[in-house]
């Protein structure tokens, strides 16, 4: 027998447009699986339980508009379309998004393409901005009339050592209770949830890069049809894209930087200066519509599983941008816990969900050392004693030599980027 099936009945739940509507009194409300944020992890989560009929309850801290307007990655794997796909939200992501064969790799100001295609036989990325993904399943969740509470404050999780967890929060001063058979804990490396459990029970990892991104998005045709990724002596650069007409640009900058620091100017010739020469030449400037510094970390906690609380996403890992990983790694995440949950209530076997957190950071592991690995190769930190020193910076030119002349090595980059299976 899976768990005891709680329904939530209508009205005790609103989308966050009709808030105002919720009478001034507390409000309990009985659902299968509290998930706290709305993000990519949380809202693919409920798209894939509702489903199979499982219900679940959205609770995110922040408005609708501020969730979208986070301006995040940008390159999906196969995997990630396939679970986008199977939870009905890929209709936008096949017309808009743009299928990517391969890469550039731009060494001392010589481009090498990395086919992604060839070395996989046949495999690819698509890039389509985390912000349409999130704006595709937040259209969804709304049209479907599935609950969500926004603007939630002092959201706070109980008891989820035992049967019956339940998540706190008011919204406009309305106190909320909500009773869950499980915890989804979406809710980012910021988040309440890993925060909620006892120091002793946690084991984390992490390392600080020495250096961060600073990224511009500009209303302006990409300088090419590819993302190059470019070691120069200046420091690293990437020329990423959304669409026909919208660049997403970054260039490795120094920790103490301040965003205000980088006049527009100031970022698009540290770019140029870091590309080769036709990338250079061919490079259409234009105002910033988005800039931020981010800085560059790996972080990893184990287990992801507490009783009846499960981590996914940035919540229980984060890993530099490098690789393009943050995104489809809490993907997999989802699809694990998806699946567990599912067994669970279908059938009434709990295996998935107690192999949940082991299968969830065999992948994280692998992401995390191919992330580690491709920052570590494209950036520019001699000073740094993380680097190596002036040894670890002649290895660094030697594997970049090896891998752009190397099949097998190649081939491992390949593997890697386009996504290991799940
Ligand atoms: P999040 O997207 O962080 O979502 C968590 C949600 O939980 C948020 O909406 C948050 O408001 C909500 N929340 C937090 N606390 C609470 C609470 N107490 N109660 C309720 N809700 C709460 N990856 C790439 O691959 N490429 C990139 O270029 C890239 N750039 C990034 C830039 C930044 C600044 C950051 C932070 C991440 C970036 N990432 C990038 C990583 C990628 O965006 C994340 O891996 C991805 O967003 C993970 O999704 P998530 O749903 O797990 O977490
Ligand atoms: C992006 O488009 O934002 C992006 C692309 C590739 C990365 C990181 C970020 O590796």
């Amino acid at each position: 027998m899976g768990p005891e099936v709680l329904r939530c009945e209508p009205p005790h739940f609103w989308h966050h447009e009709a808030n105002h509507k919720q009478p001034r009194q507390d409000m309990k409300i009985n659902t299968q699986v509290a998930i706290i944020g709305a993000g990519p992890s949380g809202l693919l989560l409920g798209a894939l339980l509702a489903r199979e009929g499982i219900e679940a309850t959205v609770i995110e801290q922040r408005s609708p508009d501020y969730v979208l307007g986070r301006i995040r990655a940008g390159v999906l794997e196969q995997g990630t379309v396939g679970l986008l796909e199977r939870a009905g939200v890929a209709d936008r992501l096949h017309r808009e998004g743009l299928p990517h064969d391969g890469f550039d790799l731009c060494v001392d100001g010589v481009r090498h393409r990395i086919d992604l295609a060839r070395w996989t036989r046949g495999k690819r990325v698509t890039v389509y901005g985390q912000t349409e993904v999130t704006r595709d399943l937040m259209d969804q969740r709304q049209a479907q009339g599935w609950p969500s509470f926004y603007d939630a404050q002092e959201v706070a999780v109980h008891d989820f050592d035992s049967a019956r967890p339940r998540v706190t929060f008011s919204v406009q001063g309305v106190q909320h209770e909500v009773q869950a058979d499980y915890i989804a804990g979406c809710d980012g490396y910021h988040g309440v949830c890993r925060a909620s459990v006892p120091a002793q029970a946690l084991t984390t990892y992490e390392r600080v890069y020495p250096f961060g991104w600073l990224g511009v998005l500009s209303r302006t045709p990409p300088v090419s049809d590819e993302l190059i990724y470019s070691n120069h002596e200046r420091g690293f650069a990437l020329c990423s894209l959304r669409s026909p007409m919208l660049s997403r640009y970054y260039v490795q900058c120094s920790l103490q930087d301040k965003v205000e620091q980088w006049s527009d100017d100031a970022f698009w010739s540290e770019l140029r200066a870091r590309l080769d020469a036709p990338a250079a030449a061919a490079l259409v400037t234009g105002p910033s519509i988005e800039k931020s510094i981010a800085p560059l970390r790996s972080f990893v906690a184990e287990p992801m599983r507490f009783g009846q609380l499960f981590l996914a996403g940035d919540a229980a890992h984060i890993v530099p941008p490098t690789g393009a990983k943050g995104l489809n790694l809490a993907a997999s995440d989802v699809h694990y816990l998806s699946q567990g949950l599912i067994e669970r209530y279908r059938e009434g076997s709990p295996a998935g969900l107690d192999q949940y957190s082991d299968r969830c950071l065999r992948r994280v592991w692998k992401a995390s050392r191919f992330s580690w690995w491709f920052t570590s190769l494209m950036h520019r930190f001699e000073q740094s004693e993380l680097s190596g020193g002036p040894m670890g910076y002649r290895l660094q030119q030697a594997e970049l030599e090896y891998l752009v002349q190397s099949e097998a090595a190649m081939t491992a980059m390949a593997e890697n980027y386009v996504g290991l299976p799940f």
